[in-house]
């Protein structure tokens, strides 16, 4: 049932100015074994009605407690609304998200989505801070792992599918919970790849690659939006009103709730456009910003600021009347209780295993895989997990797995000892993570005397990826590039092949490890079900079909490194040295933006585009042979790439437009031909576009066909690029 917006208007009519700020404030509770433990005096501003919604709270019964208190004991009995992070999965982990891209398949994105919301609603939560939707081009940001990678039309599909998944047809049902896309805007660009730092990027690029996904997260419905904690040219996005209420607001047509990143508000004095909290406040309100989260600001400053005439009470009001009605479509205002009020299945939560496992599979890579050393074969009777990683469950969950504690996930090696029972299965583990100590690697190497296969396990910690987790150096930490070398030598020696299975939450620096090893299989983190979802690649039961959504760099100074670069005005030729190049790297990736192998060979051929010239909202068909050369059989991802070589503004080298997965579904893809032109309105112009179709963003591995755009643009317009 809708309920009115006059209600809404009514009971604002009773509000005092407290309790008004109250609804837009929103603070922390923190677990202790018994329950929860609210910061300072929270349960007394419940009660008193100064507080309106809670962060970091799950489980049914204590967010039922607090509810209580809200609705029965509050004056004028408005529910609390609960927000948690819930960034791959709740109680069921699922891969983390830069996996999970990496699958390149938005029914899985939603399926997940879906599971999640179920479980976090039955836990009583009606509000998740997802999905985080910052495109990433820089694998010393550690947040690239909460994303969808490097590519905007990705992102957009992500935005698209989650939004779907975590809030359903219905956001008052209660297995569903509200979605906030976030960081709004360009967070993922912050200098040198450091938390929180500075972004300076053109207009052009926030809307032509950070923000597409936040427009198709606001179409699909989206409910909340957080502002990112940086800044874009000296204006922290917590108080951007030209991005916030001019843009997001009043172009893309978002009428949901603002949240504040935590304490991003108080932050402003830090950022150094206010000289108190009063001014903090007042910069976030005029943006648009409806709920203070951590920072006790609208709190604190509001009441000034009206005194001083620096906001209206009118502002405030236009906050307050979006979080109520946020509420009102939660459903919370009819029943406050619903979510959390059905016990979870036990077939439900075995179902969503099934699902991690699937999905764990799917968003493995296998960037290598010379000789044919995977998968496993049937006849080894002896295989050597080594490596930090081999048995390391709390890793396997990744960074940002808040409630997923409560089961170990499963480890490589209890998930090959199960997938190969009659082999023996050897193990040790070398060196820790990130230690310095390299006494035991001797140990480790003698284990693999006589095994027919190594399985090597390396990379990052789970924390090492995530918030605040930026890393000058992303390549193997500690001591594993001494382990490995060690493997490696003594493996070859004895003619043993060594695959390595290598966890992470950003592309990792490894050219050696890769030229090295015989296959590397990246599993990023794959979640709860991690050692099944890998043995099933390693043993053959599933062929990979990942896909990496973002460019593995040969080396640290190549960064940022994407495919989706301008060619510039001197483009790179080996042998001409006053072109765009290194002197001690070559320019191109180690692994390009969409590579991953599987167990065969496909290949591309008779690559159709007809007609040969289109105008504006004309069909353009494409076909392309994909041919399974291997015995088995696969799921190949074909990507479709546009480069426009002439145009007013100079456009990447490719574009991508869409991707299908071939044993999914042959699908038909909106292909957008149009691009900002100088004005930074859309343009379609008239002149020759590329069409290009293959596995990945590699250029020498695509098929391309021309094809003539008859527009307005460019030759027949007075555009100013002629001018
Ligand atoms: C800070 C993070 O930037 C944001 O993504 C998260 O949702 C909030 N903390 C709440 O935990």
């Amino acid at each position: 049932m809708m309920f009115p917006v006059s209600k809404i208007d009514k009971l604002m009519a009773r509000m005092t100015l407290a309790e008004k700020l109250g609804q837009l404030t929103m603070t922390a509770a923190g677990f202790a074994v018994t329950g929860p433990v609210l910061a300072g005096d929270s349960t007394d501003s419940i009660r008193n009605g100064t507080l309106g919604s809670l962060l970091n709270l799950f489980g049914a019964r204590h967010i039922q407690d607090m509810q209580r208190i809200a609705v029965e004991e509050s004056r004028l009995g408005i529910p609390l609304l609960i927000g948690f992070d819930v960034i791959h999965g709740h109680r069921t982990v699922f891969p983390v998200p830069l996996a999970e891209a990496a699958t390149f398949d938005a029914s899985i994105w939603e399926r997940t989505a879906r599971e999640a919301a179920r479980e976090t609603a039955a836990d009583g939560v009606a509000m998740t801070f997802a999905p985080m939707l910052d495109v990433s081009r820089d694998p010393r940001w550690g947040r690239t792992v909460e994303g969808p990678g490097e590519d905007p039309w990705l992102a957009v599909q992500v935005a698209r599918a989650k939004v779907r998944g975590l809030q359903g047809d219905d956001l008052a049902s209660a297995e569903s919970v509200a979605a906030t896309a976030k960081h709004f805007c360009a967070y993922g660009t912050s200098t040198a790849g450091r938390d929180y730092a500075s972004v300076d990027i053109s207009e052009r690029t926030v809307r032509e690659v950070h923000a597409p996904a936040f427009a198709a997260a606001v179409d699909a419905g989206v409910a909340a939006i957080m502002p990112a904690f940086t800044d874009i040219a000296g204006i922290p996005m917590t108080a951007h009103k030209a991005l916030l209420r001019d843009c997001l607001r009043g172009e893309l047509g978002f009428d949901g709730v603002l949240v504040s990143d935590y304490n991003a508000i108080r932050e402003l004095i830090r950022h150094g456009v206010a000289g108190d909290i009063v001014e903090a406040a007042v910069l976030a309100l005029k943006a648009g910003v409806d709920i203070d989260m951590m920072a006790g600001a609208y709190r604190e400053g509001l009441p000034v600021a009206l005194e001083r005439g620096l906001v209206t009470i009118a502002d405030i009001d236009e906050c307050v009347r979006r979080v109520l009605r946020l509420k009102e479509r939660l459903g919370l205002f009819d029943d406050p209780y619903r979510r959390g009020a059905t016990p979870e299945q036990p077939e439900a939560i075995a179902a969503r295993r099934r699902l991690a496992r699937e999905v764990g599979a799917k968003s493995l890579v296998l960037l290598k895989n010379a000789g044919d050393a995977l998968p496993i074969a049937e006849r080894s009777a002896r295989v050597c997990v080594l490596g930090p990683l081999a048995d390391a469950a709390r890793e396997m969950r990744g960074p940002w797995a808040g409630a997923g504690y409560e089961e170990p996930s499963v480890t490589v090696l209890a998930g090959l000892r199960e997938a190969l029972p009659n082999a023996t299965v050897a193990h040790a583990e070398g060196v820790k993570i990130d230690g310095q100590e390299t006494s035991r690697i001797a140990e480790a190497v003698e284990s693999l005397r006589g095994a027919d296969v190594v399985v090597l396990c390396l990379g990052e910690a789970a924390d090492m990826s995530g918030e605040a987790a930026s890393r000058a150096f992303p390549e193997l930490p500690g001591e594993q590039r001494a382990l490995a070398e060690a493997v490696l030598e003594r493996a070859r020696g004895a003619g043993i092949p060594v695959v390595v299975v290598l966890f992470c939450g950003r592309p990792l620096i490894v050219p050696w490890l890769v030229e090295r090893a015989d296959a590397v299989l990246v599993a990023w983190f794959p979640g709860r079900e991690a050692g099944h979802a890998i043995a099933d690649v390693l043993a053959g039961r599933v062929a990979p079909s990942g896909r990496t959504p973002i460019t593995w760099p040969r080396a640290i100074g190549q960064i940022p490194l994407f495919y989706a670069q301008r060619s510039g005005g001197r483009p790179e030729k080996p042998a001409d040295r006053f072109t765009s190049k290194y002197l001690d790297v070559a320019n191109s990736p180690l692994f390009p933006f969409g590579f991953g192998l599987t167990y065969g060979r496909i290949a591309y051929a008779n690559l159709q585009v007809t007609p040969a010239s289109v105008a504006a909202e004309d069909d353009i068909e494409i076909s392309v042979d994909v041919t399974n050369e291997g015995a088995r059989a696969v799921e190949e991802t074909v990507f479709l790439f546009v480069r426009d070589r002439v145009a007013s503004v100079a456009r990447p080298l490719l574009e991508l437009k869409g991707a299908t997965k071939v044993a999914v579904e042959p699908g038909a893809t909106a292909t957008e031909l149009r691009f900002l032109g100088v004005d930074l309105e859309p343009v379609l112009e008239s002149g020759e576009i590329e069409i290009l179709v293959g596995p990945c963003a590699d250029p020498t591995q695509l098929l391309w066909s021309p094809i003539a755009v008859r527009a307005q643009g460019r030759f027949s317009s007075e555009s100013d690029a002629l001018a």
